[in-house]
């Protein structure tokens, strides 16, 4: 898998992405429609932050997005195409983004977890450190690992 910064321009595509990634989950469909409607991800979003994809033979393959803040940086999404999913690529993708916020020097990399998500992120090496709201009503575990 090849990683590189994603464009302004494929803002769209990496938003309709991650809903499809999404509904990997067993999830009914007016919680994915709601999970669209919300979705944060725009042309400014990639122009303001760290979104890095990953593609195999010329195809996106999944992406993230790194918010850096002062005290900490956020990984505010990981998404896999459904086919990608189970096959390496999430470690892939995790590890790139780990190392960058270790550039960042703040020391932490925060993400607030899907829930069927958390048994990959603790193979990551994360913990769970709170619980927050999601914007879906659901409480949703905040995840976080010390780098160096
Ligand atoms: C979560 C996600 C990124 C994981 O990526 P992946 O490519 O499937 O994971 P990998 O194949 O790299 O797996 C790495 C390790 O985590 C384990 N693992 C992967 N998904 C897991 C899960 N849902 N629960 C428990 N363990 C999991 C694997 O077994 C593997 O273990 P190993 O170290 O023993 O080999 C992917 O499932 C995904 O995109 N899901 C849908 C979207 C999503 O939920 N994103 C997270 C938003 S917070």
């Amino acid at each position: 898998m090849r990683i590189r910064r994603a464009r302004p321009d494929e803002a769209p595509a990496l938003a309709a992405l991650a809903v499809r990634s999404k509904g990997h989950w067993p999830y009914p469909p007016d919680l994915l429609a709601r999970f669209a409607r919300g979705l944060g991800m725009s042309a400014e979003v990639v122009a303001a932050n760290e979104v890095w994809l990953g593609e195999r033979d010329g195809r996106v393959g999944g992406f993230y997005t790194l918010v850096h803040r002062a005290d900490r940086t956020v990984l505010d999404d990981l998404w896999l195409e459904p086919a990608e999913i189970g096959r390496g690529c999430g470690r892939v993708l995790f590890t790139h983004a780990r190392r960058r916020a270790a550039d960042a020097g703040t020391g932490v990399l925060e993400w607030e977890a899907e829930p069927y998500a958390v048994g990959f992120y603790e193979r990551m090496g994360g913990v769970t450190v709170r619980w927050t709201a999601s914007p879906l009503g659901r409480p949703l575990p905040v995840m976080r690992m010390t780098l160096p």
